[in-house]
């Protein structure tokens, strides 16, 4: 068969009816030992193992990509393992739109990779990476049925590659999509609580967000969070719950916003005592993130800080969950820098609902402390000295504190697992040579 070229600028469901036309239901694309080289587990999709191979922005010498088109739904299910030494690759499975394989494939690098850095700042023992599952436009996503189908078999996916990744919940999946995930694999956190799971982590995550404005305020001399005003883009399930940590740790005054009317007016109604005001927005409208504030948190969705918001930010500092606040993670990182913006790197500081699952397997305790430590000032992985850390080298060498904790965590990420740093490549080599193993 002759395939059209390059297979990286199709359509996914083209990809797709290709690979059933091969007969091929999972591929990998898996570095060769020996010269390091990425190799195609079929020759006829070697060249998407060339044009990963050659890009530099987004690969970045990842450990493995195995994919596969599910039994039905005709879905692509990919796990991309980033780097293992700290231990097996942890990262959620995002369920998401794309146009072109090319853009399939590059959010799956660039996110396995993010996975990497957060959880080697975070002082966890688990390396980096993350599951991605592209939306078929034909299939209904809403049909409980369906999404059952996919996610089990995307569980049948973290069983054959022997645990060298092990998913969790992320955009697009949810907490019931874990439970089907679960009945066909160990290779999974975020399951629910029902079954010992460690449930929503958005509240931890919001207090996070805390830690990261504290240490801030601190590194910038502007004291305490007591009497500043902060403004919280997007009310939703970390946004409400931080208006309210705020207001404990005594701020002055939130403004918030949502494009969700019953969001807005919910959070109206639980801070009517407090000087708080909510607006309704656009979506794609960031006129507001220019409002008159000490911090500006973004927590709804990425990309927002660019060079049409970043000239009129009002704002000392941005702190918030969001994942990839920055549209572009070098030229917004500067551009924020060089304005006296203090940004505080999401990756740093959204980490909690990673960090609520690390430990799922270890057993729960009340105020755990291997959770609380995170949130507190004395433990050197902990957000508030991590980021201290961070501010301090951006200060002492001019550089900006995305590019400073970009670095600093990858350093972090080649420190081996006191047992298991080399596993991961010994997984992966035994799913190459043996086969896939379930
Ligand atoms: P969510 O979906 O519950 O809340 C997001 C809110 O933002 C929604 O109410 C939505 O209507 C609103 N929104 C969307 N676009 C907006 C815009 N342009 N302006 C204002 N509001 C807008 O999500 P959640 O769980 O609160 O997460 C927020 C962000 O933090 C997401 O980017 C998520 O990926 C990230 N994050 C969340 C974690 C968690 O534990 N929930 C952990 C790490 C990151």
């Amino acid at each position: 068969m002759t395939l059209p070229q390059p297979l990286h600028t199709l359509t996914i469901p083209r990809l797709v009816g290709i690979l059933r036309d091969l007969g091929i239901r999972r591929f990998f694309l898996v570095p060769d030992p020996d010269h390091g080289e990425l190799v195609a587990s079929h020759a006829v999709l070697q060249p998407l193992a060339d044009f990963i191979q050659a890009d530099g922005r987004d690969f970045d010498g990842h450990e493995g990509l195995f994919f596969q088109v599910s039994r039905r739904h005709d879905t692509l299910q990919g796990a991309f393992v980033h780097r293992t030494c700290r231990g097996q690759a942890a990262g959620g499975v995002r369920y998401w739109s794309y146009d072109t394989v090319e853009d399939y494939l590059r959010d799956g690098l660039r996110l396995a990779m993010g996975m990497t850095h957060k959880n080697a700042l975070a002082g966890l023992w688990w390396g980096g990476g993350k599951g991605v599952m592209a939306r078929n436009p034909a299939v209904d996503r809403d049909d409980p049925d369906v999404r059952a189908d996919l996610y089990r078999e995307y569980g049948e996916l973290m069983t054959s590659i022997g645990g060298c990744y092990v998913t969790a919940e992320d955009v697009g999946t949810c907490v019931t999509d874990m439970a089907a995930v679960f009945e066909r694999t160990r290779f999974t956190t975020c399951i629910p609580p029902a079954v010992g799971g460690s449930g929503n982590p958005s509240v931890p995550t919001a207090r996070g967000v805390v830690a990261g404005m504290r240490a801030a305020l601190e590194h910038l001399g502007l004291g305490t969070l007591e009497g500043k005003t902060v403004a919280v883009q997007g009310l939703g399930n970390v946004g409400e719950p931080l208006v309210d940590f705020l207001f404990d740790a005594g701020v002055a005054r939130v403004v918030g916003s949502d494009v969700d009317t019953e969001r807005v007016a919910r959070a109206m109604e639980r801070f009517a005592g407090e000087d708080f005001v909510a607006t309704v927005v656009e979506r794609g409208d960031d006129a507001w993130l220019a409002q008159p504030c000490d911090i500006l948190a973004p927590c709804a969705t990425g990309a927002i800080l660019n060079p049409r918001s970043i000239p009129r930010l009002e704002a000392r500092i941005v702190c918030g969950a969001a994942n990839n606040q920055l549209e572009d993670p070098v030229r917004d990182d500067e551009a924020l820098h060089a304005r006296g913006v203090l940004y505080v790197p999401d990756f740093l500081t959204n980490r909690m609902g990673i960090v609520t699952c690390a430990d799922e397997q270890a057993g729960y305790v009340s105020e755990d402390p291997l959770i609380e430590r995170h949130l507190g000032r004395d433990w050197e992985h902990g957000i508030h000295q991590a980021a201290l850390r961070v501010f301090a080298e951006s200060h002492a060498r001019g550089a900006a504190p995305g590019a400073v904790a970009r670095a600093q965590a990858d350093a972090l990420s080649f420190e081996p697992h006191p047992i298991f740093g080399h596993r991961g490549p010994a997984i992966i080599r035994s799913v190459v040579v043996n086969g896939w193993a379930g």
